[in-house]
């Protein structure tokens, strides 16, 4: 394996604009190669390395040859077997109730504002959250209150304080927290929503999946 550099003087990207994305010109892993050099990687959303698996791109290539380019799946238009076959491995995986597949993590919390529709009144975000949440909720119009970060007693304050009588409450944060790796107390905002009828837990367990519990399944095997 080549040596890394990790020499923090040299600049990642040879451009004059300094928002300008490094240019990778590798798969993505635990090392990159930019401008023709490896450097080691600690950012980037291929969380379990998967990105570049061997088994991976091969069933890639052979699902490409025979269905052609699609990132996603319309529907109602049609729909390839491969996705299908994806969502049964993640709803078996995961054992609930239904999986659907995305074209991006982004496009989660959209989706799950869209999904949950009327089920809630008031939605109350971990103020660490990742960004697709927060768009998404706002994209779909929804009151959102945020809450201190992992931190029941001050999500049990914005309830008391932020929602009407009969409203129910959406609570949502990251299962784990992306740059700190840090857990949400989950079990304790379990107990926290306890008294609120038809209140609603969600969890984005992008960084969880893959890392915890036993199997994996993340939250949907330790206490949710
Ligand atoms: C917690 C969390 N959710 C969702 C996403 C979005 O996932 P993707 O990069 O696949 O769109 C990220 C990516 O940074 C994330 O950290």
């Amino acid at each position: 394996m080549p040596p890394a550099i990790t020499d923090p003087s040299t600049p990642l990207t040879a451009s004059a604009d300094p928002t300008a994305p490094p240019v990778i010109e590798s798969p993505e892993g635990a090392r990159v190669t930019i401008g023709g050099r490896q450097y080691d990687w600690f950012r980037g959303n291929s969380y379990l390395g998967l990105q570049a698996h061997p088994d991976v791109l091969r069933a890639a290539c052979e699902a490409t040859l025979r269905y052609g380019l699609k990132l996603r799946d319309h529907r109602r238009v049609g729909c390839h077997p491969c996705v299908l076959e994806w969502e049964r491995a993640a709803n078996s995986f995961f054992d609930c109730e239904a999986a659907v597949l995305l074209g991006s993590g982004y496009a989660g919390g959209a989706v799950m504002a869209a999904a949950l529709g009327d089920d809630f009144d008031v939605a109350f975000v971990d103020e660490q959250s990742h960004a697709n949440v927060w768009d998404g909720l706002a994209a779909a119009g929804v009151r959102v209150i945020s809450f201190p970060h992992r931190d029941p007693a001050g999500l049990a304050a914005v309830l008391s304080t932020d929602l009407g009588a009969r409203q129910r409450p959406l609570v949502v944060s990251d299962g784990i927290f992306p740059i700190t790796g840090a857990l949400a107390p989950v079990p304790d905002y379990e107990a926290v929503l306890q008294p609120y009828d038809g209140a609603l837990l969600c969890l984005d367990d992008a960084h969880a999946y893959g890392v915890l519990g036993r199997t994996g399944a993340a939250h949907r095997t330790t206490s949710v």
